[in-house]
């Protein structure tokens, strides 16, 4: 059974600023909660039961979030508030347990992943990262297909979803065997390059940021030099792990929102509103109303 999902969250979040100035870029809310509570909870439907979160000195509010506000907690009970208390107790269910380690330099999305290594072991494993949210077109599907995939093929299974080519210098881009896999469904990857520029990208097929990736990926991070913006890249030592073990590209059924730019985030605000169960008439009056001005 794959429990366990890595989510790098040390990065600071820069693109962010100044919003994510003093407080973690995961923490700024979409709609209701924080961005960093909809990718735990995307994990958690698709059966997740350990996150480890990869984290930085400056970024304890993220742990804070997971854990119980005791005083708070005794002062909503005190004053009657059950239905709000269980809300922020159930933030996190009772069988899934939060742990983090720490990242201690900014040296790229391969080295914050091994930082979880320890933890790790053997075991095969996701990988999420917290600036896409992802909006399957049912709950937790595209995460729990690719675990199932891992665990009945042992093939490594990257998320992907097509960009226009003068954008696939903003992700990893993978060449595969055949023809790209319909939504839903994988293809044998035979590489994966990191920011190519467009004229020598192999598709236009993005790495989206959900991996399902086996313990001996971790082998791999430790001697994987440092790649594309001077960074140890994820993506460098997938391309490797293509040698040695299948890797396959899982075509996301859902939509993306890369919430770590200002018009990515301001987009997922919106979308989401409008399909909160309690605002949603409200967020599409709000945008009617300022849309006929
Ligand atoms: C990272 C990965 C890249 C992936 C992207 C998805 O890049 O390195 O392969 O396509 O996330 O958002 P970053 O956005 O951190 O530069």
């Amino acid at each position: 059974m794959i429990s366990k999902a890595v989510i790098p969250v040390a990065g600071l979040g820069t693109r962010m600023l100044p919003a994510s100035k003093s407080i973690p870029k995961e923490m700024l809310p979409i709609v209701d909660r924080p961005a960093i509570h909809w990718v735990v909870e995307e994990a958690v439907q698709a059966g997740i039961t350990e996150i480890i979160l990869v984290n930085h000195a400056a970024k304890g509010a993220i742990e804070d979030y997971f854990d119980i506000n005791a005083e708070l907690d005794a002062q909503l009970q005190a004053k009657g508030k059950e239905s709000l208390r269980q809300s922020l107790r159930n933030v996190i269910p009772e069988n899934v347990s939060v742990i983090s380690v720490r990242q201690r330099e900014p040296l790229g999305l391969g080295h914050a992943v091994l930082q979880a290594a320890p933890v790790i072991g053997e075991e095969p494993f996701v990988v999420m990262l917290p600036d896409v949210l992802l909006e399957a077109a049912d709950e937790g599907v595209d995460l729990g297909a690719m675990i199932e995939r891992y665990q009945n093929s042992g093939a490594a299974q990257v998320m992907v979803e097509p960009v226009p080519m003068d954008r696939v210098d903003q992700y990893g881009v993978v060449s595969l065997e055949g023809p790209a896999p319909v939504r839903g469904e994988s293809r044998v990857m035979n590489g994966v390059v990191e920011k190519p520029h467009p004229e020598d990208a192999p598709s236009n097929l993005s790495v989206v940021g959900r991996y399902v990736l086996p313990g001996s990926i971790m082998a791999l991070l430790k001697t994987t030099r440092p790649g594309a913006g001077g960074e140890i890249q994820l993506t460098d030592a997938i391309a490797e792990l293509i040698g040695q073990a299948p890797v396959e590209a899982y075509a996301m059924t859902g939509k993306t929102f890369d919430c770590g730019n200002k018009a990515g985030y301001l987009e997922a605000f919106i979308h989401f509103a409008l399909r909160h169960p309690e605002l949603a008439p409200v967020a599409r009056d709000i945008v009617e109303r300022h849309c006929a001005h």
